[in-house]
């Protein structure tokens, strides 16, 4: 991915307003105050994605929930699968919560081709740059920490707290593994894995 893609402000404060509004249409108990913890709490709408693969940028994380709530969405409207609007809503744009107040930028010396030194020999040119590390301070899994911070706020449906635990797909190494066996009770937590990697591989891959 180009590191220079860039999310303009406007488009940044745009991404907010659409999530923000689409998580208040579903009117779920607690979501007010969810939603303002958000905002006001948490770097949820500057923060990047990841720290160098998809959307490595400021604002990555609000427009690749929204990817997700859309690739969700179309999988409800072509009729591959029924899930209710307001779990598509909650689960798409939440399913990477844990990664809020959680990736800081740092400096770091990178090799960048090589230069011609006092004495007229090649050698590799070192440069400052800035880049993105992480700072877990509650590292109790991915899924799992996305679910609890939520739940801190809103009640989960199982469907929906399935979804979110199980967003990143089958666990390795693990039988029998959570992921086929919840898959066979909630089909969702399928989609939502295809709609996070067709999101984070595919169409973030070409930005
Ligand atoms: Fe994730
Ligand atoms: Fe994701």
């Amino acid at each position: 991915m180009a590191e220079e893609f860039v999310i303009t402000k406007e488009q940044r404060d745009e991404n907010q307003k659409k999530i923000t509004d689409l998580l208040l249409s579903t009117k779920r108990p607690g979501m007010e105050r969810l939603v303002e913890w958000i905002v006001t709490k948490t770097d949820f709408f500057t923060a990047p994605a990841s720290t160098k693969y998809h959307l490595n940028c400021e604002g990555g994380l609000a427009l690749h929930s929204l990817h997700v709530y859309q690739r969700l969405s179309e999988k409800v409207a072509q009729g591959l699968i029924k899930i209710e609007p307001d779990t598509v809503i909650i689960t798409s744009l939440l399913h990477d919560l844990c990664k809020v107040n959680f990736y800081v930028k740092e400096t770091k010396n990178v090799k960048e081709g090589t230069k011609i030194n006092q004495y007229g020999k090649e050698v590799p040119n070192w440069v400052e740059k800035e880049v993105w590390g992480i700072k877990d301070s509650f590292p109790v899994g991915h899924g799992e920490k996305s679910c609890w911070y939520i739940q801190n706020f809103i009640r989960l449906k199982a469907e929906e707290y399935a979804m979110i635990r199980l967003h990143m797909g089958p666990d390795k190494n693990t039988y029998p593994d959570p992921f086929s066996e919840t898959a066979k009770i909630y089909p969702s937590v399928v989609a939502i894995f295809t709609s996070d990697i067709e999101s984070a591989y595919i169409l973030e891959e070409k930005l």
